[in-house]
């Protein structure tokens, strides 16, 4: 497998169809990040997408394009990696509505919010960026993407829950599990919500599986939710819609939407990037592009 991938992915990086300004778009959001913690490209080249799967044994893809450009855009990011929980360690995933998922908060839902969350904040190899692909949008409208980052968040905290969200541990959930989706699982992950430097933090957010130690700290945490929500913008995904972001400065959501099941239902591609590659190789003693489930390095 390993052999296909190294050379789908040479041919991704010269012949992945981004241009020179939309290549330099993505290498400075990079660099130099922004206040909003994403990027969003429009009109970007996905060749022929056939009508959406109602299911992954269903899914037949054989004009590669928007893989290949999945694949050149991580590349400018970093290194694109893969966790074996998801699906099996592939470097492209895909999201359509799968009825069977119907009301559970996964991302092959459609009827269920997702709420905000930092994507694999259990982990301690988190993507530093994930690249969403639209192939198709919902044929309703309906579905909205949000993200919020912490540099709109931090003008409404003060001192005090800066300093407390940089000591306070929360448990950190995994939903880790080859078979199942969504568990919530004790994988010991006691960490902070802002690290790194204090005049510009990093953020780890995921309500939903964070476990506070205190009433105080479920509380501040009901407060960081209400505020992450008042500044999350919403982003439209169109088809030939790519949305960059910045997963150590944000938390991702995702409003609920209609299926159909009839072929013309809402179709993401994600990937994701780290850029630190041999840092991991080096405390791991391995070289991999696929991940399992690592707590501490
Ligand atoms: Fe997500």
């Amino acid at each position: 497998m390993s052999e296909i991938i190294e050379h789908l992915l040479a041919e991704a990086v010269t012949k992945g169809g981004l241009n020179q300004k939309q290549i330099a778009q993505i290498v400075m959001f990079r660099i130099f990040g922004n206040k909003s913690g994403f990027l969003h490209l429009e009109n970007l080249r996905i060749g022929q997408i056939p009508a959406t799967p109602i299911s992954r044994n269903q899914l037949v893809k054989r004009d590669i394009t928007s893989e290949k450009l999945l694949l050149q855009t991580t590349s400018l990011l970093g290194e694109p990696i893969g966790y074996t929980q998801e699906s099996n360690g592939d470097l492209i995933n895909n999201f359509f509505p799968h009825q069977s998922q119907s009301k559970s908060a996964t991302s092959d839902s459609y009827d269920t919010e997702l709420d905000l969350h930092t994507e694999n904040a259990f982990h301690a190899v988190q993507p530093e960026h994930l690249v969403l692909l639209c192939l198709r949008q919902d044929p309703l409208k309906e579905a909205v993407t949000y993200i919020t980052s912490i540099e709109r968040i931090l003008p409404h905290l003060t001192d005090d829950d800066i300093s407390f969200f940089f000591t306070e541990p929360y448990n950190f959930l995994s939903d880790y599990s080859h078979t199942e989706k969504n568990c919530r699982i004790d994988v010991g992950q006691e960490q902070t919500v802002l690290y790194g430097d204090r005049s510009a933090p990093m953020f780890r957010f995921d309500p939903y599986f964070m476990v506070a130690s205190s009433a105080r700290g479920q509380a501040q945490l009901d407060k960081l939710r209400t505020i992450a929500w008042d500044v999350a913008q919403p982003v439209l995904l169109k088809a030939r819609d790519m949305l960059i972001i910045d997963n150590r400065k944000t938390a991702h959501a995702r409003s609920p939407f209609t299926a159909r099941f009839d072929g013309t239902d809402r179709w993401i591609q994600r990937a994701f990037a780290i850029s630190n590659q041999r840092f991991y190789t080096a405390k791991l003693g391995k070289q991999s592009r696929v991940f399992d489930l690592v707590t501490a390095l």
